[in-house]
């Protein structure tokens, strides 16, 4: 095992002292006299310099041997040395070589289809390795504030026997003989539990076989979802807004380093924190959009184009509630004579869009079996679902939060794939 990590030595603690570190080799520059190691571990980079003087032929050889990733214990006496990346450095006087490598692949301005093929070694990257640290804490931020709310979590079944979103993204499997489904989210299960437990939440892989090739598009996601009895559309959107500002303050305060790292400005999560968030009815959101110049009529969905344009029109995270019924759910309750939904779509700021989609869903027996007809769905398979409104139904509402989408926004990524260290996108082939 190992004692010492980077992060703990980059201190005055140890200055003048002999050290041991395990790492891998980051970098490498070879002088004459000199070579110069910067060695990388989970926790950062450090500089090691060995010279000449100090070391015999057969180990200054398998010093200039050794390659980039390469892994090795270096031991030596720690010193300041401003023109080091992190402002230390070590004087080699032992190492031990545990595997000199071999010359690595990536070096870093690599075409994506290069990258995805060597993923396992990708996430390697300092950028991969701040981003996962991000996540971890992200998802334990989520957790934790949920718990605070008095939400208790639950594990629902990832193999399904019906659809919950669109049948046309259902991902199918032979299950003994019959068709069965991976989920695409595990609403009507936590639907089920709040009878028994009220305020319920579960993380599980979601899937979908979206046929757009998008930025923020997976086929497989990480998937939060909450569900509360009692609560109406406004009592999820008001706490939504509460707890989301929660977990944002949790990684300005916890994160800065990680995110500073990665470039990411923090202005518009620090105004996310600070400001109320918009909340507009999609006819409003329509009718930006239509002053905006753009082509769309009331009963068009909102891609991501539009999304884009909407959110670069407030600094704040935006809910667009009130979606005409058709282009929403079937459980999804119904309003406005049965125009609209008591919905929302939470999109992220600075033209990153979707995050979350909510609703309150459907209490109603009869409305609800209607509907279930209406959109072809067979009822057979639902019946359970429907006996929720037969036996004690009351009002209810939750929401599913992508947490890829989540991270991509909070780390400002270009493209969702940065989320995962190995996403599943339909334009590259599993190798990894
Ligand atoms: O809006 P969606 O489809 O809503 C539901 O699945 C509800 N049943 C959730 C619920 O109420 N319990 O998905 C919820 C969120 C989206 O807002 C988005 O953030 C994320 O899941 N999401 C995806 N993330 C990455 N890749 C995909 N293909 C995604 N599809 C949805
Ligand atoms: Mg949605």
């Amino acid at each position: 095992m190992k004692e010492l990590f980077i992060k703990d030595i980059l201190n005055e603690q140890y200055i003048g002292k002999k050290i041991t570190i395990k790492g891998w080799i980051y970098r490498k520059r070879e002088l004459k006299e000199n070579i110069f190691i910067v060695l990388r571990d989970s926790t950062g980079i450090i500089q090691c310099v060995a010279k000449k003087e100090n070391f015999s032929e057969k180990d200054w050889k398998d010093l200039l041997d050794l390659q980039i990733e390469g892994s090795i214990e270096i031991s030596g006496i720690l010193r300041k040395e401003e023109r080091a990346p992190e402002g230390y450095e070590i004087e080699v006087s032992n190492f031990k070589i545990f595997d000199k490598g071999s010359p690595f692949p990536l070096h870093g301005r690599e075409e994506i289809s290069t990258i995805m093929k060597y993923r396992h070694l990708y996430i390697r990257t300092r950028k991969q390795n701040a981003i996962m640290k991000l996540k971890s804490n992200l998802l334990k931020y989520l957790r934790e504030e949920l718990e605070k709310l008095g939400y208790i979590e639950v594990n629902p079944p990832i193999i399904i026997p019906v659809a919950v979103e669109e049948v046309q993204t259902l991902f199918s499997l032979d299950y003994f003989g019959k068709k069965a489904y991976l989920t695409q989210s595990s609403q009507l299960y936590l639907e089920a539990l709040i009878f028994s437990l009220e305020k319920v939440y579960c993380l599980a892989p979601s899937f979908r076989a979206e046929k757009s090739r998008t930025r923020r598009h997976l086929h497989e996601f990480w998937h939060l979802e909450i569900e509360a009895a009692w609560y109406k559309l406004n009592d999820l959107i008001n706490e939504t807004e509460k707890y989301l500002k929660k977990v944002l303050e949790r990684v300005i305060e916890n994160d800065k380093k990680l995110l500073e790292f990665l470039g990411r400005d923090l202005k518009p999560l620090k105004n996310a924190i600070e400001k109320d968030w918009q909340r507009i009815k999609y006819e409003e959101a329509i009718e930006i959009l239509q002053k905006k110049g753009l082509k769309i009529e009331y009963g068009n969905d909102l891609g991501a184009d539009e999304e884009k344009v909407l959110t670069l029109e407030f600094e704040v995270p935006i809910f667009v509630t009130h979606y005409p019924r058709k282009l929403k759910a079937f459980y999804m309750k119904e309003s406005g004579n049965g125009k609209t939904v008591e919905n929302f779509d939470l999109l992220a700021p600075e033209g990153y869009g979707e995050i979350i989609g909510g609703s309150e869903r459907e209490d109603n027996y009869d409305i609800l079996l209607n509907k279930i007809k209406e959109w072809n769905l067979p009822v057979e398979n639902y019946k359970w679902y429907l006996d929720l409104r037969k036996y004690g139904s009351v009002p209810h509402s939750g929401w599913g939060l992508g947490v890829e989408r989540l991270l991509m926004w909070i780390c400002k990524l270009d493209h969702i794939r940065e989320t995962l260290p190995f996403p599943r996108l339909r334009e590259t082939e599993i190798l990894v």
